[in-house]
């Protein structure tokens, strides 16, 4: 369909699909899901916050073309990314009699990409997916990928499934009730890509920092759609994790997955802790020679132009972090898989990082 909107064409064994991003596309999303909805019923399930300025121009749209939707608009932040709601929706789902041959759209942020993913993965053993990601986090980073997930008590994203959607529409308009706080906690996952594949992005989150704070269109719009493109380019190679390419998505994720959980999930945002992990694993980059400290003061210069934050909070002790680190999913026989940069654009895989060399990373960014 419309070539300019095209951010992407994943490969998956599931099937492959596209990504479209643009500005108030979502006025058009008839015309980029109809040969996906064939003679499929509709079920849009919807994060609450998002339902009534975007869930309703979407049935809407969909009505005008004399097709009907059924709808579900339910509270979806982090605190309810579990079974009790999976079980919910299920419930709803039976009731309204969805089949296997019908589609769920899903429109919210990652919780909601996250856990209606995983519904569209085990209601009737997989029914079709589209995805609407709402958030700047679920633009350039949740909803694509096809990894589905909800919460344990015992841990995040213990539950999932790959369930890849057949399609992804991104309306960057929708981005502009979201507050800045998780804009800026979106940015740092885009600035990621940009440190790990591609200098040339990098170089223009770097000078033109005031227009996409600002939401400077068409630039705003091109910068996601590039950051998009990076993920869907990582997740067509590695499709489940299993090569060299996709890991390295996990960048600052070590440090930030544990500095989420020291802070119990409740002072930082996702990315806000990545931001600070990037730092921490710029500074074990250049303690083991692979960088130097003119590439941890570029990350650094970086982050704070985005209002991120790149220091450990003083109350957190650093022994505990690093045992935390140590416990993360992604440890492999006791060895912590660390993503270093060696400069802007080239990253490497560790896992040999002597544990005084993470512990004095840390006490330098505390
Ligand atoms: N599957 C993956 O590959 C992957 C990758 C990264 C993150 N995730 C998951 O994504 C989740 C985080 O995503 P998130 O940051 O989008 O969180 P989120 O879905 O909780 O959204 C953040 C907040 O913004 C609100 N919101 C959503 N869209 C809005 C809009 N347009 N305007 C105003 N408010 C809006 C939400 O209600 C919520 O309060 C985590 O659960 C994480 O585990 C998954
Ligand atoms: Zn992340």
């Amino acid at each position: 369909m419309n070539k300019s909107t095209l951010a992407g064409q994943i490969k998956s064994q599931q099937g492959d699909y596209s990504i479209h991003v643009g500005e108030g596309i979502l006025d058009k999303i008839y015309n980029f899901s109809k040969n996906e909805i064939n003679n499929s019923r509709i079920f849009l399930i919807s994060d609450i916050k998002v339902f009534s300025g975007l869930g309703t121009n979407i049935i809407k749209a969909f009505e005008s073309n004399s097709i009907k939707v059924e709808s579900l608009s339910i509270e979806l932040d982090e605190s309810k990314k579990n079974l009790s709601t999976v079980d919910k929706i299920y419930g709803w789902l039976h009731e309204k009699g969805a089949e296997r041959s019908d589609i769920i759209f899903s429109l919210g942020g990652g919780v909601t990409t996250d856990l209606i993913g995983y519904v569209a993965a085990t209601w009737l053993r997989g029914i079709k997916l589209i995805h609407i990601p709402t958030t700047l986090a679920s633009m350039v980073d949740a909803s694509i990928g096809g990894k589905t997930a909800v919460n344990l008590t015992q841990g995040k994203n213990l539950i999932g499934a790959f369930h890849q959607p057949n399609l992804i529409v991104m309306d960057t308009k929708s981005l502009s009730t979201l507050n800045q706080k998780e804009m800026n906690s979106g940015w740092a996952e885009a600035i990621k890509h940009s440190l790990l594949f591609d200098n040339n992005l990098f170089e223009k989150f770097k000078n033109h920092s005031s227009e996409l704070l600002n939401k400077g269109e068409p630039f705003f719009t091109d910068i996601i759609k590039r950051s998009v493109e990076i993920k869907a380019d990582i997740v067509s190679k590695d499709e489940f994790e299993t090569g060299t390419d996709r890991i390295k998505l996990n960048f600052g994720h070590t440090i930030g997955h544990a500095l989420e959980t020291a802070t119990s999930y409740n002072s930082l945002l996702h990315g806000e802790a990545v931001s600070i992990g990037m730092v921490v694993a710029s500074k074990i980059s250049s303690a083991l020679s692979y960088s130097d400290d003119n590439l941890t003061n570029e990350i650094q210069n970086i982050l704070d132009e985005y209002n991120l934050p790149t220091r450990i909070p003083k109350n957190i002790d650093l022994d505990d972090l690093y045992t935390i680190a140590k416990s993360d999913k992604k440890v492999r026989a006791g060895k912590i898989n660390w993503v270093l940069l060696k400069k802007i654009g080239e990253s490497v895989i560790v896992n040999d990082v002597p544990k005084e060399i993470v512990i004095d990373s840390l006490r330098s960014s505390q």
